[in-house]
């Protein structure tokens, strides 16, 4: 296939100065173009929401099964219209007052203007009011909502950098609109207020507590599905955010540090490299326990495996069962930062794979606030992988 030819737009982060190149990507929309655009969670790819013929480049593009539906972007809370909703529930009015512009998607019954290839045929849209200004401005711009689901090819782990986006989809989107990573990391969270009870479809930006202490009431979590349950969001069903390489969720604070030193072991004689992605005190205390001298890298920086030139215990390791240069261990930064924890999370994915690492060992992260919606995705992330983790029990994870 031969696609569009990819324009990369950097922006200096000045509005003023930004605002011809943003003018620019707008009209690409309005045209039907494909503009893939920051937001405070994840980079979007965008398509005016009303152009059926242009939301099919969407599912065209990412590879994306034509029964999961699409987020439609507003620039501001006024932008929800009749022509885009039909109803606008209390509990949406309330949350949306309350946490928009922000990482909250609201699922309400879809109005008549959108086409059914963005509801994937659902009687519901789901709709967000992004914090990002890049985002804001382009969608005014516009003059239109604009269909965005995450910026990445179906399956991979989101794009949280312009380098990521252009890494799934270079050829195949007309604009890639870059202000700099993403500041949230992970996407927004998507809540189901069409219905009597609210409920979490998916956790993210904004953490469950935080939406129930708006509403008064409890949120259902229908965001864990039972086996044999059929899914309430379309996007459920599906491998989601996962690297090549197969993920092995380990829980050393449960299942012991040995236990995860010995997965590590196991690994590496498996054949490495093999990525460790973890807290940065947690790949501290694996190193102590397998003795190999791991050494924590910002995901951000990390390139090829081992410990960089020049630095202590580079070549120093040579432990049974592997040596450090065949372990690129990835720093989700402190464990009581789980907002350092998202922001981190997607790009350790990427590097990970960027490494050529053959397998992945993930440690769980205290699951406290947006600490749960990074355990959601590297569960999903694991649910993909090869291995299983029988041996380490992280099935339960
Ligand atoms: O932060 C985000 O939400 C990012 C940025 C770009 O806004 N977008 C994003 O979109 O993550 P996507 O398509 O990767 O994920 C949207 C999720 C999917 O799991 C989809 O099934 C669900 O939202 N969804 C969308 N509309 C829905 C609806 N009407 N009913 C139930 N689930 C819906
Ligand atoms: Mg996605």
């Amino acid at each position: 296939m031969t696609g569009p030819r990819t324009a990369w737009w950097k922006l200096s982060g000045d509005p003023a100065s930004d605002r011809p190149l943003i003018q620019r990507a707008a009209a690409v929309l309005r045209r039907g173009g494909l503009v893939a655009f920051p937001t405070e969670t994840v980079y979007g790819l965008g398509a005016d929401a009303f152009n059926a013929e242009a939301v099919r480049r969407i599912f065209a593009a990412k590879g994306r099964p034509a029964d999961n539906p699409l987020i439609v972007h507003v620039a501001s809370p006024a932008d929800i219209t009749p022509d885009l909703v039909t109803e606008w529930p209390r509990a949406a009015a309330a949350l949306a007052r309350a946490f928009w512009p922000g990482p909250l998607t609201l699922v309400v019954p879809a109005g008549p203007r959108v086409p059914a290839v963005v509801t994937a045929g659902l009687p519901t849209v789901g709709v967000r009011c992004p914090a990002h200004e890049v985002a804001r401005a382009l969608i005014e711009a516009a003059g239109r909502p604009v269909a965005a689901p995450s910026a990445n090819r179906s399956g991979r782990p989101s794009a949280t950098r312009a380098e990521d986006v252009w890494e799934d989809l270079a050829g195949r989107i007309d604009v890639l609109l870059d202000a700099g990573p993403a500041p949230v990391g992970v996407e927004s969270t998507v809540v189901d207020v069409s219905g009597p009870r609210p409920r979490l479809l998916r956790p993210g930006g904004v953490p469950p507590e935080d939406l129930e202490a708006v509403l008064g009431q409890p949120v259902e979590r229908a965001a864990e599905l039972a086996p044999g349950e059929p899914p309430p969001s379309p996007g459920m069903k599906y491998r989601h955010y996962a690297p090549r390489a197969p993920l092995e969720l380990l829980a050393p604070g449960r299942d012991g540090w040995e236990a995860a030193a010995a997965a590590l072991r196991q690994a590496l004689a498996v054949g490495g490299p093999v990525a460790v992605i973890g807290c940065r005190e947690d790949l501290t205390r694996l190193a102590e326990a397998t003795g190999l001298g791991l050494v924590p890298r910002d995901p951000a920086q990390a390139g090829a495996p081992g410990p960089p030139a020049g630095e202590p215990g580079a070549g120093a390791h040579e432990a049974a069962g592997g040596a450090a240069r065949d372990v690129v261990a990835l720093d989700l930064g402190p464990r009581d930062d789980a907002a350092e924890q998202a922001r981190r999370l997607f790009r350790a994915l990427r590097a990970a794979d960027a490494a050529g690492a053959t397998r992945i060992l993930a440690l769980a992260v205290p699951e406290r606030g947006l600490g749960r919606t990074v355990m959601n995705r590297l569960r999903k992330a694991a649910s993909g992988g090869e291995m299983g983790a029988g041996a380490t029990g992280s099935d339960r994870l």
